[in-house]
């Protein structure tokens, strides 16, 4: 048998033999992804019997998240990889990638709420149900965790990521890519995952999607690069290469970026994919003058595979000919490529089993997962104690254009979920309180609302965006509510009773009038499958909320970028947010409407007591900080314990607050517990002007409390190590 067949030998003899028995043309096969589905299935076919195609992407549109797209067929997915595996000359599989990002059959919460759980393990597991559900229709890779910090809610992707915070999104990165990946990829239900968009394409200009960015190194490599360090070094086997251009220079076509500073630097040796057509974009981003510069520039910079264009199928050969590319370069990315299909096993388990799928798919388990995790991404904003609700006699409206959507609950990037199981507001209120008398008008908005509102003792008004007010290209350039809806609660307002509106959004949204008008104001995002049940266990106080803001919420679109953890100025107000005067603006406050960390609970907890157990340590050690937290409240609760840093003097300026721990506690009422976090050289360093991760002797302030704006403080100094 040869080696490349036989699953005892190693990962790399199996790839290097196969290396060595392939055709230069077999080799830049491996480099393209085509779009493959039952609508081009001989086309695919023919090309992949001549070993011209590495992976399909079972899409047909760029903007697979915001269009309907093909379902896939499994006895499809089988035929192209047995043309694959038997009728192409070395029998090479091919790799099914899908854009699968918060759930398949089952929806998960979007990845912004996720981040809001505060919860990696409830994510690590949500990740894990996801993949196991794709898995069962032949996707063998996922398109995700999208890692793209995101200081802007006028961006419609912003939904796509997990906020602001660059630890917030490193842990759930981590958490991710072990959901999707596990240990061995080779194992039952687990696929490759792809950490995108590398790197800063969340800061696009004016929040409009896909456009230019201007991030300097330093801003670069502490703010966007934490999140793909920490998916590498949770194993993440693939990468995908931005669409944007950061001051001049294409990130698909930045060597610096991809093969300097992820491939050497941070030793990332799965491969790199290009975003949908990128490398053919650098045409338009007037870099290359026709695609057979586009693809040498794109392969020279690092990308192994391009996804949809075909500039590395048609030039490829042509440009190693002409020396301007090296066939080390093909066979390093060729190498990258056959090393993550073996590593998936696809060479000894290519094909799809046609009937996994109904077991799988919306198993119990997967449901109580999504309930759960909605549950805790959930954040209350706003109680004046009307919540939690009282189940018995009471009459609740329950009204506005999310109470009774499905699509909306799930929100974009989920295409292949199965929307009639998704539970809307209005039936979850209705399986969770059936003694309670609910009424409700139709979705629109009508002066029906009004009156049946007029008959109602409590109002649950339920608003927010659909499902395409956000995502890929939903971008919008200003943050309120969609109109009318805002309106509608002014309007209820005169009725004198109180108000509940839970908002269902991708993005965080300026919704100040609503919180002054409202009693009680909860943020579901867009919650997935379970949506309605977990609003539901909240409202009737079955869970007590928990989940804490990933990113500032603004009072106005004026005030972006706003995030807390920005530099000190000159003039400094001594302050995160420099909220302390209102010197930022005239005409509006410098503060954001909520902060990073924010969210309520139906009880209250009290921090107090921090101690450090050491006042100086030597670079390279450890300090431990601690605080107490009790539950001052009449009812059982669980804190997002966070902890904060300030670098009070370094060779760069730092920020004024730095997340660098977080802790969920389970407290009932009147109980304490001591809460520690160890701050040790990773969480302590920073990149320097130089590039270098560095941790600098001198002062720093460390926090612990419920929110960015806790002042529980103490100070500690690292000492130079001799
Ligand atoms: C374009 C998007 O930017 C990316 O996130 C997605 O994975 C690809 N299209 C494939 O659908």
């Amino acid at each position: 048998m040869e080696t490349y067949k036989n699953p005892q030998s190693s990962v790399s003899e199996r790839v290097e033999d196969l290396l060595l028995r392939m055709t230069i043309e077999e080799k830049i096969g491996q480099l393209s992804q085509v779009p493959a589905g039952t609508e081009n299935t001989e086309e695919v076919g023919c090309l992949i019997k001549a070993g011209r195609v590495g992976s399909r992407i079972l899409a047909f549109t760029a903007h697979a998240g915001s269009e309907k797209q093909l379902i896939v067929d499994i006895t499809e997915s089988n035929e192209a990889q047995r043309i694959a595996v038997e009728e192409s000359r070395l029998g090479i599989p091919v790799i099914n990638g899908k854009d699968v990002i918060h759930g398949y059959r089952t929806s998960f919460p979007i990845p912004l709420a996720q981040a809001a759980s505060f919860d990696p393990q409830l994510v690590e597991e949500a990740a894990s149900f996801m993949a196991l559900e794709a898995s069962a229709e032949a996707v063998h890779w996922t398109f995700a965790p999208m890692l793209d910090i995101s200081r802007d809610p006028r961006w419609g992707r912003i939904i796509e990521g997990f906020g602001e915070d660059p630890y917030l999104c490193s842990a759930m990165a981590s958490a991710s890519v072990r959901g999707i990946q596990g240990e061995d990829m080779s194992k039952d239900g687990k696929i490759a995952a792809c950490a995108k968009h590398y790197i800063g394409y969340g800061a696009a200009e004016g929040g409009r999607d896909y456009n230019s960015v201007e991030i300097s190194d330093n801003t670069l490599r502490n703010i966007y690069l934490p999140p793909f360090k920490a998916a590498v070094e949770a194993g993440v086997s693939t990468i995908m290469s931005a669409f944007h251009e950061n001051g001049g220079e294409p990130v698909t076509a930045s060597k610096y970026l991809l093969t300097d500073v992820l491939k050497g630097e941070l030793g990332f040796n799965g491969f790199v994919i290009s975003d949908w057509d990128s490398v053919k974009q650098l045409l338009h981003q007037s870099v290359a003058a026709n695609e057979a510069e586009a693809a040498e520039i794109a392969f020279n910079a690092g990308v192994d595979m391009e996804m949809a264009s075909s500039c590395y199928e048609k030039h490829i050969k042509e440009l190693i000919k002409a020396g301007k590319i090296d066939i080390e370069r093909v066979e390093d990315a060729v190498r990258r490529i056959l090393t993550i299909k073996f590593k998936l096993g696809l060479f000894e388990k290519p094909y799809t089993d046609i009937n996994l799928a109904k077991d799988v798919m919306l198993k119990p388990e997967h449901l109580e997962c999504a309930k759960r995790l909605a549950s805790r991404s959930m954040v209350l904003l706003k109680n004046n104690n009307v919540l939690p609700l009282s189940s018995c006699g009471i009459k609740i409206a329950v009204i506005g254009p999310m109470a009774k959507e499905r699509k909306a609950m799930n929100g974009s990037w989920c295409l292949d979920s199965n929307i009639d199981r998704v539970v809307t507001v209005e039936e979850g209120m209705r399986t969770i309180a059936s003694e309670v008398e609910i009424i409700t008008s139709s979705g629109a908005l009508t002066d029906n609302m009004i009156y049946e509102a007029r008959k109602a003792d409590i109002i649950v008004a339920v608003l927010g965006e659909s499902d395409i007010r956000n995502g890929e290209g939903n971008c919008i350039a200003d943050i309120l509510l969609p109109p009318g809806q805002t309106e509608m609660i002014e309007l209820l307002k005169h009725l004198g009773k109180p108000i509940v509106s839970v908002i269902c959004s991708g993005r965080p949204l300026n919704i100040e009038r609503v919180c002054q008008l409202s009693d009680a104001v909860l943020y579901a995002w867009h919650p997935g499958t379970q949506g309605g049940l977990a609003v539901a266990d909240i409202l009737f106080g079955h869970v007590n909320p928990s989940g804490k803001l990933p990113v500032t919420f603004l009072n106005s679109i004026g005030q972006v970028p706003l995030y807390y953890n920005h530099k000190s100025n000159g003039r400094p107000i001594d302050d995160y947010y420099n909220c302390l005067s209102g010197w930022n603006y005239q005409d509006s406050t410098g503060k954001p409407l909520f902060p990073f960390g924010y969210g309520l609970s139906y009880t209250t907890f009290k921090y107090d007591s921090i101690t450090l157990n050491k006042e100086v340590i030597k670079v390279g050690d450890c300090i431990e900080v601690s605080a107490n937290v009790t539950n001052t409240g009449s009812l059982a609760g669980e804190e997002v314990v966070q902890c904060y840093i300030r670098d009070k003097v370094a060779s760069c300026s730092r920020p004024v607050k730095e997340l660098k721990g977080f802790k969920r506690v389970f407290l009932k009422p009147g109980d304490s517990e001591r809460v520690s976090f160890a701050l040790g050289m990773e969480e302590l360093s920073f990149y320097g002007r130089d590039g270098s991760f560095q941790l600098e002797p001198g002062k720093f302030t460390v926090w612990i409390g419920g929110d960015c704006m806790s002042e529980l403080k103490v100070e500690f100094e690292v000492s130079k190590s001799n």
